[in-house]
Protein backbone atom coordinates (compact mmCIF):
# COMPACT_ATOMS: atom_id res chain seq x y z
CA UNK A 1 0.00 0.00 0.00
CA UNK A 2 1.25 3.53 0.77
CA UNK A 3 0.55 4.64 -2.74
CA UNK A 4 -1.19 8.22 -2.05
CA UNK A 5 -3.45 7.40 0.34
CA UNK A 6 -5.61 10.51 1.42
CA UNK A 7 -7.34 10.46 4.53
CA UNK A 8 -11.05 12.01 4.96
CA UNK A 9 -10.84 12.89 7.89
CA UNK A 10 -14.16 13.55 8.65
CA UNK A 11 -15.39 9.82 7.43
CA UNK A 12 -12.17 8.06 8.62
CA UNK A 13 -12.05 5.92 5.87
CA UNK A 14 -8.82 6.10 4.07
CA UNK A 15 -9.04 5.61 0.80
CA UNK A 16 -6.80 5.07 -2.04
CA UNK A 17 -5.87 5.73 -5.50
CA UNK A 18 -4.00 2.89 -7.31
CA UNK A 19 -1.39 3.33 -9.75
CA UNK A 20 -2.67 1.64 -12.96
CA UNK A 21 -0.77 -1.58 -13.12
CA UNK A 22 -2.07 -2.06 -9.77
CA UNK A 23 -5.26 -1.35 -10.16
CA UNK A 24 -5.18 -4.09 -12.88
CA UNK A 25 -3.61 -6.71 -10.58
CA UNK A 26 -6.11 -6.01 -7.95
CA UNK A 27 -8.94 -6.43 -10.30
CA UNK A 28 -8.29 -9.52 -12.08
CA UNK A 29 -7.34 -10.82 -8.68
CA UNK A 30 -11.30 -10.25 -7.52
CA UNK A 31 -12.59 -11.14 -11.33
CA UNK A 32 -11.41 -14.70 -11.74
CA UNK A 33 -12.19 -16.08 -8.43
CA UNK A 34 -14.91 -13.40 -7.65
CA UNK A 35 -18.15 -16.19 -8.48
CA UNK A 36 -16.46 -18.75 -6.92
CA UNK A 37 -15.81 -16.13 -3.64
CA UNK A 38 -19.78 -15.54 -3.36
CA UNK A 39 -20.54 -19.14 -3.31
CA UNK A 40 -17.46 -20.32 -1.21
CA UNK A 41 -17.55 -17.36 1.65
CA UNK A 42 -21.34 -17.03 1.26
CA UNK A 43 -22.16 -20.90 1.92
CA UNK A 44 -19.30 -21.65 3.92
CA UNK A 45 -21.46 -24.21 5.64
CA UNK A 46 -22.54 -27.84 4.07
CA UNK A 47 -25.53 -26.89 5.86
CA UNK A 48 -26.56 -23.65 4.27
CA UNK A 49 -28.85 -23.25 2.16
CA UNK A 50 -27.86 -22.99 -1.51
CA UNK A 51 -28.45 -19.68 -3.87
CA UNK A 52 -30.92 -19.76 -6.09
CA UNK A 53 -28.80 -18.11 -8.90
CA UNK A 54 -26.23 -16.30 -8.71
CA UNK A 55 -25.18 -12.95 -10.34
CA UNK A 56 -23.30 -13.10 -13.64
CA UNK A 57 -20.12 -11.82 -12.93
CA UNK A 58 -18.46 -12.33 -16.03
CA UNK A 59 -19.24 -13.34 -19.57
CA UNK A 60 -18.10 -16.67 -19.16
CA UNK A 61 -19.04 -17.66 -15.61
CA UNK A 62 -21.80 -19.93 -15.85
CA UNK A 63 -24.46 -20.35 -12.99
CA UNK A 64 -23.89 -22.36 -10.37
CA UNK A 65 -25.48 -25.48 -9.47
CA UNK A 66 -24.84 -26.39 -5.83
CA UNK A 67 -24.54 -29.69 -4.48
CA UNK A 68 -25.91 -30.76 -1.60
CA UNK A 69 -23.75 -31.97 0.97
CA UNK A 70 -24.24 -33.30 4.92
CA UNK A 71 -22.59 -33.01 7.99
CA UNK A 72 -19.01 -33.61 8.67
CA UNK A 73 -19.79 -36.21 12.02
CA UNK A 74 -18.27 -33.80 15.53
CA UNK A 75 -16.98 -36.35 17.28
CA UNK A 76 -13.02 -36.53 17.30
CA UNK A 77 -13.06 -39.88 18.82
CA UNK A 78 -9.97 -41.32 16.95
CA UNK A 79 -6.31 -41.79 18.38
CA UNK A 80 -3.23 -41.17 16.09
CA UNK A 81 -0.56 -42.37 18.56
CA UNK A 82 1.34 -39.63 20.33
CA UNK A 83 4.47 -37.74 18.83
CA UNK A 84 7.50 -38.98 19.70
CA UNK A 85 8.89 -37.45 22.81
CA UNK A 86 11.83 -35.33 20.72
CA UNK A 87 8.91 -33.52 19.01
CA UNK A 88 7.40 -32.27 22.06
CA UNK A 89 10.92 -31.48 23.92
CA UNK A 90 11.71 -29.37 21.68
CA UNK A 91 8.94 -27.13 21.45
CA UNK A 92 8.57 -24.70 24.23
CA UNK A 93 12.51 -23.49 23.50
CA UNK A 94 12.95 -22.59 27.03
CA UNK A 95 16.03 -24.53 27.46
CA UNK A 96 18.78 -23.32 29.69
CA UNK A 97 20.65 -22.54 27.05
CA UNK A 98 17.86 -20.20 25.23
CA UNK A 99 17.51 -18.28 27.91
CA UNK A 100 21.03 -17.17 28.34
CA UNK A 101 20.66 -16.03 24.34
CA UNK A 102 17.58 -14.66 25.21
CA UNK A 103 19.32 -11.40 23.28
CA UNK A 104 18.70 -12.84 20.16
CA UNK A 105 15.76 -11.39 18.17
CA UNK A 106 13.11 -13.90 18.08
CA UNK A 107 12.39 -16.50 15.39
CA UNK A 108 11.07 -14.66 12.22
CA UNK A 109 8.58 -17.13 10.56
CA UNK A 110 6.94 -15.51 7.63
CA UNK A 111 10.10 -16.49 5.44
CA UNK A 112 11.49 -19.36 4.10
CA UNK A 113 10.89 -22.49 2.08
CA UNK A 114 9.10 -25.76 2.01
CA UNK A 115 11.28 -28.78 2.23
CA UNK A 116 10.93 -32.33 2.18
CA UNK A 117 9.35 -33.88 4.88
CA UNK A 118 8.76 -37.85 6.01
CA UNK A 119 6.99 -37.70 8.39
CA UNK A 120 3.48 -38.50 7.79
CA UNK A 121 0.68 -35.77 9.34
CA UNK A 122 -0.68 -36.18 12.92
CA UNK A 123 -4.07 -36.93 11.59
CA UNK A 124 -6.22 -38.15 8.46
CA UNK A 125 -9.34 -37.96 6.52
CA UNK A 126 -11.04 -40.32 9.03
CA UNK A 127 -8.99 -39.63 12.03
CA UNK A 128 -10.50 -36.23 12.82
CA UNK A 129 -14.18 -35.94 13.09
CA UNK A 130 -14.01 -32.09 12.88
CA UNK A 131 -12.83 -31.59 9.39
CA UNK A 132 -15.68 -29.82 7.51
CA UNK A 133 -16.56 -31.42 4.41
CA UNK A 134 -15.60 -29.07 1.76
CA UNK A 135 -11.66 -29.80 3.21
CA UNK A 136 -11.75 -33.80 3.61
CA UNK A 137 -9.60 -34.43 0.72
CA UNK A 138 -8.27 -37.33 1.70
CA UNK A 139 -12.05 -38.71 2.25
CA UNK A 140 -13.32 -37.01 -0.86
CA UNK A 141 -10.62 -39.20 -3.00
CA UNK A 142 -8.21 -37.00 -4.07
CA UNK A 143 -5.46 -39.63 -5.03
CA UNK A 144 -2.40 -37.87 -4.91
CA UNK A 145 -0.33 -37.11 -1.33
CA UNK A 146 2.59 -35.69 -2.25
CA UNK A 147 1.28 -32.32 -1.01
CA UNK A 148 1.37 -33.83 2.67
CA UNK A 149 5.01 -34.26 3.13
CA UNK A 150 6.34 -30.66 3.29
CA UNK A 151 7.55 -28.16 6.62
CA UNK A 152 8.37 -25.02 6.34
CA UNK A 153 11.46 -24.03 7.21
CA UNK A 154 12.20 -20.33 8.34
CA UNK A 155 15.28 -18.80 7.13
CA UNK A 156 17.29 -18.31 10.17
CA UNK A 157 15.37 -20.26 12.57
CA UNK A 158 13.69 -23.52 13.07
CA UNK A 159 9.90 -23.88 13.17
CA UNK A 160 9.76 -27.25 15.61
CA UNK A 161 6.94 -29.82 14.68
CA UNK A 162 3.55 -29.40 16.40
CA UNK A 163 3.37 -30.89 19.64
CA UNK A 164 -0.07 -31.51 21.00
CA UNK A 165 0.94 -32.35 24.31
CA UNK A 166 2.91 -28.93 24.50
CA UNK A 167 -0.34 -26.64 23.45
CA UNK A 168 -2.47 -28.62 25.43
CA UNK A 169 -0.10 -28.13 27.97
CA UNK A 170 -0.53 -24.23 27.20
CA UNK A 171 -3.87 -24.71 27.18
CA UNK A 172 -4.73 -26.22 30.27
CA UNK A 173 -7.16 -23.94 32.29
CA UNK A 174 -7.79 -21.79 29.25
CA UNK A 175 -9.90 -21.01 26.52
CA UNK A 176 -8.63 -20.02 22.76
CA UNK A 177 -11.39 -18.54 20.21
CA UNK A 178 -10.99 -18.43 16.63
CA UNK A 179 -12.72 -15.42 15.25
CA UNK A 180 -13.54 -14.88 11.27
CA UNK A 181 -14.50 -16.10 8.17
CA UNK A 182 -14.44 -19.76 6.97
CA UNK A 183 -10.52 -19.62 6.90
CA UNK A 184 -10.59 -18.68 10.46
CA UNK A 185 -12.65 -21.98 10.94
CA UNK A 186 -10.24 -24.26 8.33
CA UNK A 187 -6.96 -22.84 10.82
CA UNK A 188 -9.57 -23.86 14.08
CA UNK A 189 -11.09 -27.33 12.09
CA UNK A 190 -7.08 -28.12 11.75
CA UNK A 191 -5.93 -27.05 15.16
CA UNK A 192 -8.80 -29.33 16.80
CA UNK A 193 -7.40 -32.15 14.98
CA UNK A 194 -4.05 -31.71 15.92
CA UNK A 195 -5.15 -31.59 19.44
CA UNK A 196 -7.29 -34.56 19.02
CA UNK A 197 -4.57 -36.68 17.96
CA UNK A 198 -2.86 -36.69 21.59
CA UNK A 199 -6.29 -35.70 23.89
CA UNK A 200 -10.06 -36.42 22.72
CA UNK A 201 -12.18 -33.13 22.91
CA UNK A 202 -15.95 -32.81 24.01
CA UNK A 203 -18.11 -30.84 21.44
CA UNK A 204 -20.14 -28.71 24.03
CA UNK A 205 -21.86 -26.17 22.30
CA UNK A 206 -22.90 -25.72 18.77
CA UNK A 207 -25.03 -23.21 17.16
CA UNK A 208 -28.46 -24.89 16.21
CA UNK A 209 -28.63 -23.90 12.56
CA UNK A 210 -25.30 -23.59 10.76
CA UNK A 211 -22.77 -24.36 13.23
CA UNK A 212 -21.17 -20.74 12.74
CA UNK A 213 -20.83 -20.84 16.49
CA UNK A 214 -18.82 -24.07 18.10
CA UNK A 215 -17.20 -24.77 21.25
CA UNK A 216 -15.33 -27.74 22.31
CA UNK A 217 -13.34 -28.59 25.77
CA UNK A 218 -10.35 -31.47 25.81
CA UNK A 219 -11.61 -32.44 29.44
CA UNK A 220 -8.07 -33.88 30.32
CA UNK A 221 -6.67 -30.70 30.48
CA UNK A 222 -9.67 -28.38 30.95
CA UNK A 223 -8.95 -26.89 27.59
CA UNK A 224 -11.11 -24.98 25.85
CA UNK A 225 -11.16 -24.08 22.10
CA UNK A 226 -14.44 -22.31 20.38
CA UNK A 227 -15.17 -21.10 16.81
CA UNK A 228 -16.68 -17.24 16.43
CA UNK A 229 -18.19 -16.65 12.79
CA UNK A 230 -17.32 -13.11 12.34
CA UNK A 231 -16.42 -12.37 8.70
CA UNK A 232 -15.24 -8.59 8.40
CA UNK A 233 -14.83 -8.78 12.58
CA UNK A 234 -17.10 -5.65 13.07
CA UNK A 235 -20.87 -5.73 12.45
CA UNK A 236 -22.57 -6.77 9.59
CA UNK A 237 -25.67 -7.19 7.83
CA UNK A 238 -24.82 -9.92 5.35
CA UNK A 239 -26.20 -9.93 2.01
CA UNK A 240 -29.39 -12.61 0.76
CA UNK A 241 -28.68 -13.14 -2.28
CA UNK A 242 -32.03 -15.50 -2.64
CA UNK A 243 -33.79 -12.26 -1.21
CA UNK A 244 -31.98 -10.23 -3.72
CA UNK A 245 -30.26 -8.32 -1.43
CA UNK A 246 -26.39 -8.55 -3.10
CA UNK A 247 -24.43 -6.53 -1.14
CA UNK A 248 -23.23 -7.22 2.56
CA UNK A 249 -24.27 -3.90 5.03
CA UNK A 250 -21.21 -2.83 6.82
CA UNK A 251 -21.32 -0.97 10.06
CA UNK A 252 -17.52 0.59 10.75
CA UNK A 253 -18.37 2.12 14.00
CA UNK A 254 -20.13 -0.68 15.72
CA UNK A 255 -18.46 -3.93 16.89
CA UNK A 256 -19.89 -7.58 16.30
CA UNK A 257 -20.84 -8.27 20.02
CA UNK A 258 -21.54 -12.12 19.04
CA UNK A 259 -17.49 -12.53 19.81
CA UNK A 260 -16.63 -9.05 21.45
CA UNK A 261 -18.72 -9.92 24.36
CA UNK A 262 -16.97 -12.96 24.75
CA UNK A 263 -13.20 -11.08 25.40
CA UNK A 264 -14.35 -11.26 28.88
CA UNK A 265 -13.42 -14.77 28.98
CA UNK A 266 -10.91 -15.90 26.25
CA UNK A 267 -7.31 -16.15 27.64
CA UNK A 268 -6.26 -16.12 23.81
CA UNK A 269 -7.98 -15.63 20.10
CA UNK A 270 -6.41 -15.98 16.53
CA UNK A 271 -8.61 -13.78 14.12
CA UNK A 272 -8.72 -13.90 10.60
CA UNK A 273 -10.71 -11.95 8.01
CA UNK A 274 -9.81 -10.57 4.45
CA UNK A 275 -11.97 -12.54 1.90
CA UNK A 276 -15.30 -10.91 2.92
CA UNK A 277 -13.98 -7.50 1.94
CA UNK A 278 -13.62 -8.52 -1.52
CA UNK A 279 -17.01 -9.21 -2.43
CA UNK A 280 -19.78 -6.60 -2.68
CA UNK A 281 -20.49 -4.48 0.39
CA UNK A 282 -21.62 -0.96 1.66
CA UNK A 283 -19.48 0.66 4.15
CA UNK A 284 -21.69 2.96 7.16
CA UNK A 285 -20.23 4.50 9.24
CA UNK A 286 -21.88 7.09 12.01
CA UNK A 287 -24.80 7.02 10.32
CA UNK A 288 -23.68 7.47 6.95
CA UNK A 289 -22.51 5.57 3.66
CA UNK A 290 -19.29 5.89 3.56
CA UNK A 291 -17.97 3.69 0.53
CA UNK A 292 -19.38 1.19 -1.55
CA UNK A 293 -17.42 -1.89 -2.94
CA UNK A 294 -18.54 -3.37 -5.95
CA UNK A 295 -21.66 -1.16 -6.26
CA UNK A 296 -22.43 -0.61 -9.84
CA UNK A 297 -26.11 0.44 -10.23
CA UNK A 298 -26.44 2.08 -6.65
CA UNK A 299 -25.94 6.11 -6.06
CA UNK A 300 -22.74 5.40 -3.72
CA UNK A 301 -19.48 6.47 -4.01
CA UNK A 302 -17.09 3.18 -5.44
CA UNK A 303 -14.35 2.49 -3.51
CA UNK A 304 -11.90 0.08 -2.82
CA UNK A 305 -11.53 -2.81 -0.42
CA UNK A 306 -7.93 -1.49 0.89
CA UNK A 307 -9.09 1.45 3.26
CA UNK A 308 -12.35 -0.29 4.60
CA UNK A 309 -10.05 -3.11 5.99
CA UNK A 310 -7.62 -1.30 6.96
CA UNK A 311 -10.55 0.57 9.10
CA UNK A 312 -12.12 -2.38 10.57
CA UNK A 313 -8.82 -3.96 11.57
CA UNK A 314 -7.59 -0.58 13.51
CA UNK A 315 -10.79 -0.31 15.03
CA UNK A 316 -11.22 -4.02 16.37
CA UNK A 317 -8.14 -3.89 17.94
CA UNK A 318 -8.28 -0.56 19.60
CA UNK A 319 -11.68 -1.57 20.85
CA UNK A 320 -9.94 -4.73 22.16
CA UNK A 321 -7.41 -2.77 24.28
CA UNK A 322 -10.07 -0.46 25.42
CA UNK A 323 -12.25 -3.53 26.82
CA UNK A 324 -8.78 -4.98 28.57
CA UNK A 325 -8.29 -1.58 29.81
CA UNK A 326 -11.60 -1.17 31.16
CA UNK A 327 -11.62 -5.00 32.36
CA UNK A 328 -10.60 -5.03 35.92
CA UNK A 329 -9.75 -8.84 35.89
CA UNK A 330 -6.69 -7.79 34.09
CA UNK A 331 -7.18 -11.58 32.03
CA UNK A 332 -4.00 -11.42 30.16
CA UNK A 333 -4.83 -12.22 26.71
CA UNK A 334 -2.76 -13.15 23.52
CA UNK A 335 -4.58 -12.04 19.96
CA UNK A 336 -3.29 -13.28 17.23
CA UNK A 337 -4.05 -11.93 13.66
CA UNK A 338 -3.40 -14.64 10.88
CA UNK A 339 -2.50 -12.30 7.81
CA UNK A 340 -3.68 -13.07 4.41
CA UNK A 341 -3.66 -16.35 2.67
CA UNK A 342 -3.62 -15.82 -0.64
CA UNK A 343 -5.92 -18.07 -3.19
CA UNK A 344 -4.28 -19.79 -6.45
CA UNK A 345 -6.75 -19.73 -9.16
CA UNK A 346 -4.82 -20.65 -12.43
CA UNK A 347 -7.70 -21.11 -14.82
CA UNK A 348 -11.66 -20.56 -14.71
CA UNK A 349 -13.11 -22.32 -11.32
CA UNK A 350 -15.21 -24.85 -12.95
CA UNK A 351 -13.33 -26.36 -15.33
CA UNK A 352 -11.31 -29.71 -14.24
CA UNK A 353 -7.27 -28.26 -13.24
CA UNK A 354 -8.05 -24.76 -11.64
CA UNK A 355 -5.38 -25.36 -8.72
CA UNK A 356 -3.37 -28.25 -10.50
CA UNK A 357 -0.61 -27.85 -8.72
CA UNK A 358 1.30 -30.99 -6.69
CA UNK A 359 4.57 -29.85 -5.31
CA UNK A 360 5.43 -26.40 -3.53
CA UNK A 361 6.31 -23.37 -5.27
CA UNK A 362 9.71 -22.85 -4.75
CA UNK A 363 9.66 -19.29 -5.23
CA UNK A 364 6.52 -16.77 -6.01
CA UNK A 365 6.05 -13.45 -5.62
CA UNK A 366 3.20 -12.53 -3.47
CA UNK A 367 0.31 -10.59 -5.32
CA UNK A 368 -0.32 -6.88 -4.95
CA UNK A 369 -3.40 -7.78 -2.98
CA UNK A 370 -2.22 -10.29 -0.89
CA UNK A 371 0.66 -8.15 0.09
CA UNK A 372 -1.36 -5.30 0.36
CA UNK A 373 -3.44 -7.11 2.26
CA UNK A 374 -1.14 -8.76 4.49
CA UNK A 375 0.44 -5.18 5.55
CA UNK A 376 -2.18 -4.03 7.00
CA UNK A 377 -2.41 -6.68 9.42
CA UNK A 378 1.23 -6.61 10.25
CA UNK A 379 1.01 -2.64 10.69
CA UNK A 380 -2.07 -2.98 12.71
CA UNK A 381 -0.16 -5.71 14.80
CA UNK A 382 2.52 -3.31 15.61
CA UNK A 383 0.30 -0.08 16.25
CA UNK A 384 -1.78 -2.15 18.71
CA UNK A 385 1.03 -3.17 20.42
CA UNK A 386 2.73 0.35 20.43
CA UNK A 387 -0.81 1.51 22.21
CA UNK A 388 1.21 1.83 25.64
CA UNK A 389 0.00 -0.32 28.36
CA UNK A 390 -2.76 -2.15 27.19
CA UNK A 391 -3.33 -4.07 30.52
CA UNK A 392 -1.99 -7.68 29.98
CA UNK A 393 -2.66 -7.65 26.37
CA UNK A 394 -0.14 -9.00 23.39
CA UNK A 395 -0.73 -8.65 19.90
CA UNK A 396 1.07 -10.78 17.43
CA UNK A 397 0.95 -11.26 13.29
CA UNK A 398 0.73 -14.69 12.43
CA UNK A 399 2.56 -13.42 9.11
CA UNK A 400 1.46 -16.64 6.98
CA UNK A 401 0.97 -15.30 3.44
CA UNK A 402 4.30 -15.90 1.71
CA UNK A 403 4.19 -19.55 2.99
CA UNK A 404 1.16 -20.35 1.93
CA UNK A 405 1.65 -18.43 -1.16
CA UNK A 406 4.25 -20.77 -2.56
CA UNK A 407 1.14 -24.06 -1.50
CA UNK A 408 -0.74 -23.84 -4.71
CA UNK A 409 -1.08 -27.69 -4.15
CA UNK A 410 -2.63 -27.53 -0.95
CA UNK A 411 -6.35 -26.67 -1.71
CA UNK A 412 -9.40 -28.97 -2.54
CA UNK A 413 -9.55 -28.48 -6.07
CA UNK A 414 -12.56 -30.53 -7.56
CA UNK A 415 -12.17 -32.64 -4.00
CA UNK A 416 -13.93 -29.78 -2.28
CA UNK A 417 -16.67 -33.36 -3.65
CA UNK A 418 -16.59 -36.09 -2.86
CA UNK A 419 -15.43 -38.33 -5.82
CA UNK A 420 -15.99 -35.27 -8.31
CA UNK A 421 -14.83 -37.10 -11.55
CA UNK A 422 -18.02 -39.77 -11.32
CA UNK A 423 -20.43 -38.43 -13.93
CA UNK A 424 -18.22 -37.01 -17.12
CA UNK A 425 -14.34 -38.24 -16.45
CA UNK A 426 -11.91 -35.62 -16.07
CA UNK A 427 -13.09 -33.52 -18.81
CA UNK A 428 -16.51 -32.74 -16.67
CA UNK A 429 -16.82 -29.42 -15.44
CA UNK A 430 -16.73 -29.48 -11.83
CA UNK A 431 -16.51 -26.78 -8.85
CA UNK A 432 -13.20 -25.64 -7.47
CA UNK A 433 -12.21 -25.09 -4.06
CA UNK A 434 -8.68 -22.94 -4.29
CA UNK A 435 -9.69 -20.79 -1.71
CA UNK A 436 -9.30 -23.38 1.70
CA UNK A 437 -6.88 -25.40 2.59
CA UNK A 438 -7.12 -29.47 2.81
CA UNK A 439 -6.66 -30.84 5.86
CA UNK A 440 -4.27 -32.01 6.85
CA UNK A 441 -2.19 -30.02 4.70
CA UNK A 442 -0.55 -26.62 4.78
CA UNK A 443 -2.63 -24.89 7.29
CA UNK A 444 -1.60 -27.33 9.97
CA UNK A 445 1.87 -25.08 9.66
CA UNK A 446 -0.16 -22.03 10.74
CA UNK A 447 -1.19 -23.49 13.77
CA UNK A 448 2.70 -24.96 13.93
CA UNK A 449 3.34 -21.07 13.87
CA UNK A 450 0.62 -20.32 16.28
CA UNK A 451 2.18 -22.59 18.94
CA UNK A 452 5.38 -20.83 19.23
CA UNK A 453 3.14 -17.44 19.56
CA UNK A 454 0.93 -18.06 22.15
CA UNK A 455 4.04 -19.99 24.50
CA UNK A 456 6.42 -17.20 22.98
C1 LIG B 1 -6.06 -42.70 9.32
O1 LIG B 1 -5.65 -42.86 10.66
C2 LIG B 1 -6.22 -43.99 11.27
C3 LIG B 1 -5.83 -43.94 12.74
O2 LIG B 1 -4.47 -43.76 12.90
C4 LIG B 1 -5.72 -45.25 10.57
O3 LIG B 1 -6.28 -46.39 11.16
C5 LIG B 1 -6.13 -45.17 9.10
O4 LIG B 1 -5.57 -46.27 8.40
C6 LIG B 1 -5.63 -43.89 8.47
N1 LIG B 1 -6.19 -43.77 7.14
C7 LIG B 1 -5.47 -43.37 6.12
C8 LIG B 1 -6.20 -43.25 4.81
O5 LIG B 1 -4.28 -43.09 6.20
C1 LIG C 1 -11.16 -24.20 33.52
O1 LIG C 1 -10.90 -23.33 32.45
C2 LIG C 1 -11.58 -22.10 32.49
C3 LIG C 1 -11.20 -21.32 31.24
O2 LIG C 1 -11.76 -21.92 30.12
C4 LIG C 1 -11.21 -21.32 33.72
O3 LIG C 1 -11.96 -20.13 33.79
C5 LIG C 1 -11.49 -22.16 34.95
O4 LIG C 1 -11.03 -21.49 36.09
C6 LIG C 1 -10.77 -23.49 34.83
N1 LIG C 1 -11.12 -24.35 35.96
C7 LIG C 1 -10.24 -24.67 36.90
C8 LIG C 1 -10.73 -25.59 37.96
O5 LIG C 1 -9.08 -24.25 36.92
C1 LIG D 1 -27.33 10.27 -6.55
O1 LIG D 1 -26.82 11.02 -5.46
C2 LIG D 1 -26.63 12.40 -5.75
C3 LIG D 1 -25.96 13.06 -4.58
O2 LIG D 1 -26.55 12.66 -3.38
C4 LIG D 1 -27.98 13.02 -6.12
O3 LIG D 1 -27.79 14.39 -6.46
C5 LIG D 1 -28.59 12.29 -7.30
O4 LIG D 1 -29.85 12.77 -7.57
C6 LIG D 1 -28.65 10.78 -7.01
N1 LIG D 1 -29.08 10.06 -8.19
C7 LIG D 1 -30.00 9.11 -8.17
C8 LIG D 1 -30.30 8.47 -9.48
O5 LIG D 1 -30.58 8.79 -7.15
Amino acid sequence: MGTNPSQNHHLQVTQFSLPKKQFVAYGLYALIPLALLHYLLFYPLATAKPPVQLPQLQEDAPAFVPSQHGHAPVNADEQLPPPSPHRQDEVLGNSPAGEAVSASPPCDYADGEWVPDARPPLYNGTSCGTIKDGQNCMAHGRPDTGYLYWRWRPQRCDLPAFSPAAFLRWLRNRHLAFVGDSLARNQGESLLCLLSSHSTPELVYRDGEENKFRRWVFHEYNATVSIFWSPLLVKVVEKAEHAGVRHNNVFLDAFDERWMSQLGALDAAVLSVGHWFLIPGIYHDAGNVVGCHDCAGLNHTETDFFGVFKEAVHRTLAEVTRRQVADTSKKKKVIAFTTFSPAHFQGDWDKTGACPEKRPYKEKEVGYTETAMRKTVVDAVAAANADADAGGLRFAALDVTKLANLRPDGHPGPYMRNDPFAGGGEDARVQNDCVHWCMPGPIDTFNEILLQTVVG
